[in-house]
This record gives structure tokens, sequence and C-alpha cells, in this order.
């Protein structure tokens, strides 16, 4: 192919030679396996995209949505920049029920978790970074691209995947990015964990972005949102999404809230982001967000439980299965995923082409989400029951195999 070169810069994060995203990478290689053996049938327990279809209620009121667009007395056009108020106060209800108040203008409806976790990042320069690992891959990127210099704080099976603040040797103000349940290993931060980092984000001044994408997965006393936390809307900004709970993976509605107590540099930044956000972007779809509604009114928060107890028992019995075949793992408890030490001198990325090419299941690499999990493996419990089972037999049987 005949190249042009132009003469503008490119940013420092694109010069660097960066391999693909990690589940992108992962796809190309089932892609490639599958072009070689065109009659595999291969299970994926790989990304963590849903198997359910979306509850009835939501999809009655996506379609209803979309053909009030049809109608010159029910068309609208443009959504307000930060979400329809309908849903807004629907979510504003939602942490109501988790004991946690609320005001409207401090909801930013967003198309998912993983733009807001890039996004936000846009309002800071010059800026240091705070990353326990292993993590979703999106927190070191975001921050490599906004040239943030970044702390990795590790955490291991020694202290039970739980990164504690007393770890960060950063001075001085970060943000710092935690996810709870954790994503990728399934762990959950007890609430006495949670305090001590909001304490450590009050006394050092520092921005947690607090990533609640798999807090439908908790139970018991594991907090649901950082706000159950004395202190943290001083301090946090909480970013969800319904893609796991609701089945919105293809659908795309989240949200981003950030409290109106939060300050940084002398601007207050629910100003700083309305600011950012009218300017990149129009929004979240009237029939999505309608749809999103649905999903958080009784009915829809009805069917999302089912489904959350239907992908735990998947996690479950991935979990069950790799622990009677001698195999140490994590999670599964308050989220859909299974974290697995890889067996007999596999690295993560061994394992994945060992399960592959002998069971013809797919799982995620562990370095993909950090230095300290290169010995790992994520599976994912969202997909199909009948599938799971099945591809927790042929896990069972290579693993078997192997000894
Ligand atoms: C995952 O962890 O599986 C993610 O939600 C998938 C993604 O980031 O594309």
């Amino acid at each position: 192919m005949k190249e042009s070169t132009n003469i503008l810069k490119i940013s420092d994060y694109f010069k660097c030679k960066r391999g693909d995203y990690l589940f992108a990478a992962v796809a190309k290689e089932i892609e490639k396996y599958k072009k070689a053996n065109p009659n595999a049938d291969i299970i994926s327990l790989g990304v963590g995209d849903v198997s359910l279809p979306l509850a009835p209620i939501v999809c009655d009121a996506y379609a209803k949505a979309a053909l009030e667009l049809k109608e010159k007395s029910t068309f609208r056009g443009y959504p307000p920049y930060y979400g329809h108020d309908f849903l807004k106060s629907a979510i504003v209800g939602y942490y109501k029920d988790k004991s946690v108040d609320l005001s409207d203008d401090e909801i930013f409806v967003s198309d998912g978790a993983k733009r807001e976790l890039n996004d936000l990042l846009t309002v800071f320069s010059d800026f240091d970074a705070v990353i326990t690992s292993p993590s979703y891959p999106v927190y070191a990127d975001a921050c490599a691209a906004r040239g943030a210099r970044v702390e990795i704080v590790e955490a291991s099976a020694e202290n039970g995947f739980i990164p504690l603040p007393e770890r960060v040797k950063t001075k001085g103000g970060a943000v710092v990015y935690l996810c709870s349940p954790s994503n990728p290993t399934g762990t959950a931060y007890p609430r006495e964990v949670l305090k001590s980092w909001v304490e450590f984000a009050l006394t050092s001044r520092s921005l947690i972005i607090f990533d609640a994408a798999y807090e439908s997965f908790a139970s018991g006393d594991i907090p649901r949102s950082i706000y159950a936390v004395e202190g943290a809307k001083m301090c946090a900004i909480e970013v969800c999404s319904l893609s796991k709970s609701a089945g919105f993976t293809g659908v795309r509605c989240g949200w981003t809230v950030i409290p109106k107590e939060l300050v940084s540099g002398g601007v207050r930044l629910n100003d700083a982001w309305k600011r950012r956000q009218a300017t990149a972007t129009n929004g979240v779809s009237y029939p999505v967000q309608a749809a999103a509604a649905a999903a958080l009114s009784d009915k829809g928060r009805e069917y999302t439980r089912e489904a959350v107890k239907y992908y735990l028992e998947n996690a479950r019995i991935l979990k069950s299965t790799l622990v009677s075949c001698g195999i140490e793992c994590y999670g599964a408890e308050n989220s859909p995923y299974v974290f697995m030490k890889c067996p007999n001198g596999f690295d993560g990325q061994n394992f994945f082409e060992f399960a592959l090419k002998n069971a013809q299941v797919v799982v995620t690499p562990g370095g993909g989400f950090g230095e300290s999990a290169k010995n790992y493996a994520r599976l994912s419990g969202l997909n199909d029951r009948g599938k799971t089972v099945v591809a927790a037999e042929r896990l069972r049987r290579i693993l078997d195999n192997q000894e």
C-alpha cells in the first residue's frame, strides 16, 4: 500500500508500539483459530458479554420510545445534555434504595462505563494517578493517553487481591482508580477497606474514580456504592453501567455521579464535567434512556436480580469445577468473574492457547490486566448456562489430563 506522511506530530501515547486492546487481541486470536478450524465449537468465557435477553419491560419501553419518534406530535430531537429527567430521577431512586442521597444534577447519563472511565481524565492536566493491579486495562490506557504519572499498586494472592492504600507511595493528590467488585479478580472490597481508601483520598487530597460496573453482583455487607462510605462525596466520582446487570452491553447506557462537593484546583468538578460533556457529546438517544429507566423500575430490577443470580450460578459452577481440579481460584461470590491461577507452570497466555486448542474454550489471559496477574486467567460467568456447563466439563477434562 502506498503511504502518505503529513507533518502532524502524533501523541506519545500512539508513538510507542501499543498492542491491540486486550479483548480485541483475544478476538483476533479466536478469529485466527476459527479460520484454521472452521468446525470448532468454541465457547467463550472471555470477554464479559451477557447472554440473557433484555427484560420484556425494557424492550417494550425501548420499542415504544422508538415508535414515538415516528409521529410528529411525539418526535424528539436532541436529548438534554446530561440525560432525560425521567432517567435521572430513576437513578436517584435506585441510589435512595441503597441509602445514598443524590440529586438529579449530580447524575450524568452516559453510554456506558468504558468511555467515562477514559473521558473523565480530560478535565485534569499534569496529574499523578494510582492504579491498582490487576485491573480493567482501560484505566492504564486512559492515564497513558493523558500523560499521567502512574503508580501501580499491586494486589496479589497474599492480600486476597484486595489492594490497600498503605502501599501507595505517591505524595500529594492523585486520581485513584478503584473497582469493586473487581474486574478481573472478582473480589469485592469489604466496607473497612473502602473506608480506608476514602480516608486516604481525603487526607492526601486525592480523587477516587470508583468503577461500580459490577455493583449489582455484590451482596451482604459489601458496599454497592462508594457513597455508602462516609466522606466519599468529598473525594469520589462513581461510574456505573447497566451492561452486565440489565444486559445493556449492546444497548449502551450507564451513568456517572459527580457530587457537588467535589472541587479540584478551585473548580467544581460537576461544573467542569457539564461544560466538557456539552461540548463533547449530545448524549444518549431517547429510546435507550427509556429502556434504561424501565430497567430501573421495580419490574426491571426484579428481572435484573434473576439475571444476576443466573450469572453468579454460572460463575459458581466454573469455580467449583476448577477447585475440584486443584486450581486456586478467586471471585464468583460477588462477581460474575472467576480468577484462576494457571496450573503446571502455564502463564495466562499459554493457558489461553492451551484451553482454546484442547477444549475450544476461551479464557482471558491475566497479563492483560497487569503484570502481577500474568500467571492467572479470567473466566466469565456471563455466558449461557448450558454452554458454561459444557465449558466447565471440557476444562475439567484438559486439567485432569494434565496430571
Ligand atoms: C470485560 O471486562 O470483559 C469488558 O467489559 C469488556 C470490554 O472492555 O470490552
